[in-house]
């Protein structure tokens, strides 16, 4: 049994192409109804349109109040019938008044192994640190920066020659997998009617 996504981008939407490509090839049975973006100059619109998936900017600049941004986003994903929202880049913190609406619907991908690094630069964070391994998160979304309860996690060691570009790239092909893994947990949990 599958389920309705919404996927929220700001930037280049490599875990947005990752889902739709996943859907597209039958890996995961949800189907991706939409891609909003919050940034008009984000690539990542660009893939989804080339794939044929509806895309929708709201850009939070075009509301008096972040309010205001925030219910054309929640109106958006009911009116596609979205039933899992996929954070994947999407740079803005979403409030209390979101999230009512989508209590245990919105989840996250992040380049750390979570509680540790937390926000912006986690790959440049987990180096500076000089842990020995890293790796990514997904995480159900609340109302602090990367704070949610963790659903499922993968590691990657950290070379003693990695660097911020070679070993992001390695979390990110950790990331793809775990999106998917998550998203497959999440069907599997709606057909035993556990959710
Ligand atoms: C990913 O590293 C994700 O974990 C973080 O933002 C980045 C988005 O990359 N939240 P992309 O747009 O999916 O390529």
């Amino acid at each position: 049994m599958g389920l309705n996504l919404g996927i929220l981008i700001s930037g280049r939407g490599s875990n947005m192409l990752n889902l739709v490509n996943a859907s597209q090839r039958g890996l995961i049975n949800s189907k991706i109804k939409i891609v909003i973006s919050n940034n008009k100059n984000s690539n990542g619109i660009d893939k989804a349109k080339r794939k044929n998936i509806k895309t929708k900017i709201i850009n939070q600049k075009e509301y008096e109040s972040k309010k205001d941004f925030e219910n054309a986003l929640s109106n958006t994903l009911k009116n596609e019938d979205v039933e899992l929202v996929c954070l994947a880049g999407f740079m803005s913190i979403l409030s209390k008044n979101f999230l009512k609406d989508w209590n245990k619907k919105v989840i996250n991908i992040h380049p750390s192994l979570l509680p540790s690094f937390r926000g912006k630069n986690a790959v440049k964070q987990a180096l500076e640190n000089k842990v020995k391994t890293a790796g990514c998160s997904v995480h159900f979304v609340d109302e602090g920066i990367d704070t949610g309860e963790i659903i499922s996690q993968e590691r990657v060691p950290v070379l003693s020659n990695d660097n911020e570009e070679t070993l992001g790239k390695k979390i990110l092909k950790k990331e793809h997998g775990l999106y998917i893994k998550v998203i497959k947990e999440f069907e599997r949990k709606c057909f035993n009617g556990k959710t």
